[in-house]
Parts: C-alpha cells; structure tokens; sequence
C-alpha cells in the first residue's frame, strides 16, 4: 500500500478545502502522511530551539552586570522554556511523544536552530542575542501566526507576545553598550561582528535552494519564503544598528531606493552546511549538556509520573 492510500478522495479534498479556505488544520482532521511529517519536523525543530538556546544565555546569568539585567535574564530565560513546552506539547498532537522527539534529538535525527550553536563569548553577545536572535525570531514567527496548523498557530500567537519583551531588552542592553565606554561599544561591535551573518542563515536557505518551502508554502504551514523573511529582518535591524551607532559587518550593505529595501552581500552557505552538519563551535558541547540535563532530571519525571498514577489510583477508589 502506498502512503495514504486508505484516504478516501473525499478526505484528501476536505483537507485541501480547508487549507485554501484559511481554516486551521486540527489535530482530529485527516491530515496526508507527509504534511504530518513535516508539520512535525519542523514543530519538533522549533521546540528543541526554544530548550537549547537557553543554554548561552544560561552561562550568563551569574555574570550579569548588574541585578537589574540579571533579573531580565532570568525571566527571559524562563519564557523560552515555557516556548519549548508550549511548541512540545502542541506538537505532541501530532501522535509523538515528547520522549520520542528528545530522544530523536540525541540521536542526531532532529535539528534545532544553527544560531545556537555559536558561543556567548562576552555580555554584548547577551545583547545581541536578544536583539537579532529573538528579532529574527520574531520575524518568522508573526508569520508563522497563519500558520495552516492549528496547535501550531496558537502557540506562536501566545509566544510572540512575550518574544517582542526579549528583542527589546536585547537591544536596550546593546545600547548601554554601544553609548558607553570606547571599551564597552568595542564589545558591542565584536559581538554584532560575529552574530550578523548567522542570524541571517537563522531563516534558512536560499528559496531556491530550499528543500521543504515549496510544499510547505502550498499547504500554508509556512507563509513567507525565507527570502522574504530574511529581507524584512534587514530592513528592520539596520536602521535600529546605525540609531546606536554600530557597523553592520557587511561592505555590500545598500539602500537600494528602487527595492525600498536594503541589499546585503552573499551568505556563507557552506559555514551554514557545516553548522547544521553538527560541526558548528558548540554543537557538540550543546547537545551534551540537553543529554546530561535529560538525564539528571529523570528522577523528576520519575516522581511526578509515580504521583499521578498514585492519584488516578485514588480517584478510582
Ligand atoms: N537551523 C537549523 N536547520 C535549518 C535552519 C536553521 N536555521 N534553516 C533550515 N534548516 C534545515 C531545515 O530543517 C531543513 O533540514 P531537514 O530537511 O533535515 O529538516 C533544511 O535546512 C532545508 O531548509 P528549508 O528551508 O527547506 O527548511 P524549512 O522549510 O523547515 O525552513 C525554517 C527552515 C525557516 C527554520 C523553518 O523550519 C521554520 O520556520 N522553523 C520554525 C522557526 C524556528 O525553528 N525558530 C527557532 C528560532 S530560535 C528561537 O525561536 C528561540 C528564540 O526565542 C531565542
């Protein structure tokens, strides 16, 4: 039996109405085998980002600068691990288990987002982690908002409204930097020196180049290229760097009038390959500590699973 053979004609047509109408796919609608997979793929990939990236602001919390900003680390730390268990527990939906989607982590089968595997190497890279990693991130999550699967669409609606709290203080934390001493705004452009270029691959390939947008853009899991999205986060990030008086890393930024848009220089695909190869800076030490932490944390699960079988053993009784 090929794949999706058992559908019937008409529940493959209901699908297809229901996407071209702008209603929401649910979890209990018929749904083809491949939209599924990659409806998965991809929520299981945002989720393990949201987990892992707070592992280099993590490092910073005990070396904050001062309570204030320690305390903003903290809660934002705290949402994008909320994030993770909001995108977990939608994709969960999907028929997986989170155990199933961690374990396909750990064993290489799953992604998560390339940026993260680059070091927090001073206070400035908190900064600009919160200004264009989490900018970026917004930028393709408020499309993703429209996204045609319905678990999917409401958690982005809910994590975007914390996600603008955390561009914003990453960008206030650049700017004390950047206003501050010759020392302090050095630091700041080391850091945008050396996160530009990967949060720009944060929106992956090249349309042209891109495995899954084709299809993802018809069934409109996703409904702006990442082209279109890279573009926008341009356009936004580089007047907010010229405002605080840094250099963005690129000779072959321009204001191109006609566009209305900024055009930029060529991306380092093959960086971008490598990294999501596993042979980033951190990949490794990433991936070690979310299997280390798994694992310390077993005796937790182990506990609060023993509760509720305790607890739905009482209400029987
Ligand atoms: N990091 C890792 N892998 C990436 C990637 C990235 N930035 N961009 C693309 N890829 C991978 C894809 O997973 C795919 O590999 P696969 O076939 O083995 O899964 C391959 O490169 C081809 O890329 P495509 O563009 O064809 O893949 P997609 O259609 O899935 O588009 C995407 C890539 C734009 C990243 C899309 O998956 C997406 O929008 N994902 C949700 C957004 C997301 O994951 N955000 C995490 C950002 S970090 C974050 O939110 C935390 C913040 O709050 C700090």
């Amino acid at each position: 039996m090929t794949e999706n053979t058992a559908h019937t004609d008409s529940q493959l047509a209901a699908f297809e109405d229901k996407v071209a109408n702008e209603q929401r796919i649910e979890p209990k609608d018929w749904m083809p085998d491949a939209f599924r997979k990659t409806v998965l793929r991809q929520m299981s990939q945002h989720a393990h980002s949201e987990v892992i990236g707070m592992q280099p602001e993590g490092n910073w919390i005990t070396r904050a600068p001062t309570l204030h900003r320690k305390v903003i680390l903290l809660a934002k730390i705290q949402d994008e691990g909320g994030h993770g268990l909001y995108l977990y527990s939608a994709a969960e939906t999907l028929g997986t288990t989170r155990e199933e989607m961690v374990q396909a982590l750990h064993d290489g089968k799953a992604k998560y987002a390339s940026i993260f595997n680059y070091p927090a190497l001073t206070w400035a890279d908190i900064g600009m982690i919160g200004w264009l990693v989490d900018g970026a991130a917004i930028v393709n999550q408020v499309s993703l908002q429209r996204t045609s699967y319905g678990p999917y669409s409401r958690a982005m609606i809910r994590i975007c409204k914390e996600e603008s709290f955390h561009q914003r203080q990453g960008y206030a934390a650049t700017m004390v930097l950047a206003r501050g001493s010759t020392a302090q705004k050095a630091m700041a452009q080391d850091a945008l020196n050396r996160w530009w270029w990967p949060a720009l691959m944060m929106f992956g390939p090249h349309d042209s180049d891109s495995a899954h947008s084709g299809q993802s853009m018809r069934w409109k899991l996703k409904r702006e290229s990442n082209d279109v999205l890279r573009q926008r986060f341009v356009d936004q990030a580089v007047p907010q760097a010229e405002f605080i008086g840094l250099q963005i890393p690129d000779p072959n930024l321009k204001w191109n009038e006609e566009r209305g848009s900024y055009d930029f220089g060529a991306i380092d695909w093959d960086e971008f390959m490598q990294v999501i190869a596993g042979n980033g800076p951190c990949n490794r030490q990433r991936l070690a500590h979310h299997i280390r932490a798994q694992q310390e944390g077993q005796w937790v699960r182990d506990a609060m699973h023993a509760y509720e079988l305790k607890r739905q053993a009482r209400a029987v009784a």
